[in-house]
C-alpha cells in the first residue's frame, strides 16, 4: 500500500460517512492507517470482516507488552490496552457471568413501565418549556442517567459528579484529565460499595456485593463500568436518533402514521448514528491473514462498526436513512462473545423515547440547519453537543 492514511478522516457532512473511508471501501475491507496520535493501525471496514473480527478469541483488549502498544488516544480506559494479557479470556468470562443474571430478558422487560414513566415526566416537564430548547438535556441526558442510577443504585443527585468524572475519563486528548476521572470514578465506586455493605438496596449493585467470592474492589469497578457503558452510549444513541428523524421529516411523519414502524426504526437509527472511521479496538494475540492482509501479533485493529453498517453489500444505499429498512443485524452493539449486555435496555430506553415523542410532539423541529450542529469532538463516544429543537 503506498500511503499511510491518517484518522480522523474529513467529514463533509455530520450524517454521512466521510468521503475518503467510502472510497476506502470500495478498495477492499482492511487498510493500514494511522490512529489520532499517529500510531500504526488496521482499520476494517466490511461488514463480514467486522462481524467476524469482533467474535474472533485470537483479537483481545490487552497487550503483551502495554507500553510498546499502539494507541488510538490518550484515554487511560479507550486509548490503549485494557486488563492482563495472561487471564484476559479468563477475566471477562467471570466479568460476563457475573454481570448478566442482572441483565437478563426477565428483568429487563419489567423495567420498560418504569423507563415509560420516567420519560413521561421529562417530556411533561419539556411541554412546560418556552421552544426552542435543547434537547439533550431536557431528554437525552437524563433519562439513560436516571435509568442506570436507579438499575445500580446509584443516587441520582451525584449525577453532575460522576458524569464529570465518566466524561473526563473517556477524554482521547489528555492522558492526565482521563486518568484523574477514572480514579476519581473508582474512588467514587469504593465509597458506594461500602455504603452498600452497610445498608444493601434493590439495585444490582448490591446484589454484586452480596455475590460470594466478589471483593469491594470488583465490585466496585464493575459497578462503575457499568455507570458509564450504560448511559454515555445510550445519551448519543438518542440524541444522534433525534437528529436522523428530525433531519429526515418524511421518516419522523411515517413514525408518526405508523407507530408500528418505532422497533425497527430504533434499529435503523442504531446503523445510521455511527458513519464510521474509528472503530473497537482490539489487539492481535496471534498473526491472522485477513481477506489478503496479514495482521501480525501485537498489532492494533480497529473494528469499524459505524463503516460496516454503512457497507452497500449489507445494506443498500447506506447513506439512506429510512425507518422501514430491515436493519437489525446492524453491529453498533458487537457481536459474540462481547457482545452488549445492555442492548436489550437501550432498545427499551430508545423505543420509549420516540414512541413518546413523536406522539406528544409531533410538529417538532430542529432549530438550526444539520450542518450547523456541534460535535463532542475528543470524547470517545462522540455524539452531539447540542441539539435546539423547537416545535
Ligand atoms: C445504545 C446504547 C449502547 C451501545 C451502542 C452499546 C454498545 C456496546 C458495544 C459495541 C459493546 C461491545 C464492545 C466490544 O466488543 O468490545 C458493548 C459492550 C457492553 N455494554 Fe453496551 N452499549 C449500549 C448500551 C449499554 C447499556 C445500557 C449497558 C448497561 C446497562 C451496557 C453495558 C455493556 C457491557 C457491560 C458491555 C461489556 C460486554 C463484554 O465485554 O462482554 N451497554 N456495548
Amino acid at each position: 500500500m503506498a500511503t499511510t492514511l491518517q484518522l480522523p478522516f474529513e467529514q463533509a457532512h455530520p450524517l454521512q460517512a466521510a468521503p475518503l473511508l467510502r472510497q476506502l471501501q470500495v478498495q477492499g475491507p482492511i487498510h493500514r492507517i494511522r490512529t489520532a496520535v499517529g500510531h500504526q493501525a488496521w482499520l476494517v471496514t466490511g461488514y463480514e470482516q467486522v462481524r467476524r473480527l469482533l467474535d474472533d478469541d485470537r483479537l483481545g483488549r490487552s497487550h503483551p507488552d502495554p507500553g510498546s502498544a499502539a494507541r488510538t488516544g490518550e484515554s487511560a480506559l479507550f486509548g490503549g490496552p485494557l486488563g492482563n494479557y495472561e487471564t484476559e479470556q479468563a477475566d471477562h468470562a467471570r466479568m460476563r457471568a457475573l454481570l448478566q443474571p442482572h441483565f437478563s430478558p426477565r428483568r429487563m422487560r419489567a423495567l420498560r413501565p418504569r423507563v415509560e414513566a420516567l420519560c413521561a415526566g421529562l417530556l411533561d416537564h419539556l411541554t412546560g418549556q418556552e421552544p426552542p430548547t435543547d434537547l439533550l438535556p431536557a431528554l437525552a441526558l437524563p433519562l439513560p442517567i436516571a435509568v442506570i442510577c436507579e438499575l445500580l443504585g446509584v443516587p441520582y443527585e451525584d449525577r453532575a459528579k460522576f458524569r464529570a468524572w465518566t466524561q473526563a475519563a473517556a477524554d482521547m486528548g489528555d492522558r492526565s484529565r482521563s486518568e484523574r476521572g477514572l480514579s476519581e470514578l473508582f474512588g467514587y465506586g469504593q465509597q458506594l460499595v461500602a455504603r452498600k455493605r452497610l445498608r444493601p438496596g434493590d439495585d444490582v449493585i448490591s446484589r454484586l456485593c452480596a455475590t460470594e467470592g466478589v471483593s469491594d474492589d470488583e465490585a466496585a469497578t464493575m459497578g462503575m463500568f457499568l455507570l458509564f457503558a450504560g448511559h454515555e452510549t445510550t445519551v448519543v444513541a438518542i440524541g444522534m436518533g433525534a437528529l436522523l428523524l428530525l433531519a429526515n421529516r418524511a421518516q419522523w411523519q411515517a413514525l408518526q402514521a405508523e407507530p408500528g414502524l418505532i422497533p425497527g426504526a430504533v434499529e435503523e437509527i442504531l446503523r445510521a448514528q455511527g458513519t464510521g472511521g474509528g472503530g473497537i479496538p482490539r489487539y492481535a494475540h496471534a498473526d491472522l491473514d485477513i481477506a489478503g492482509a496479514t495482521i501480525h501479533a501485537g498489532e492494533l485493529v480497529l473494528l469499524d462498526t459505524g463503516a460496516a453498517n454503512h457497507d452497500p453489500a449489507i445494506f443498500p444505499d447506506p447513506g439512506r436513512f429510512e425507518v422501514a429498512r430491515q436493519a437489525a443485524h446492524h453491529l453498533t452493539f458487537g457481536q459474540g462473545a462481547r457482545y452488549c449486555i445492555g442492548a436489550a435496555l437501550a432498545r427499551i430506553e430508545l423505543q420509549t423515547v420516540f414512541t413518546q415523542l413523536i406522539k406528544r410532539f409531533p410538529a417538532m423541529r430542529l432549530a438550526v440547519p444539520v450542518a450547523e450542529m456541534q460535535f463532542n469532538a475528543d470524547v470517545v463516544t462522540g455524539g452531539l453537543a447540542q441539539l435546539p429543537v423547537t416545535w
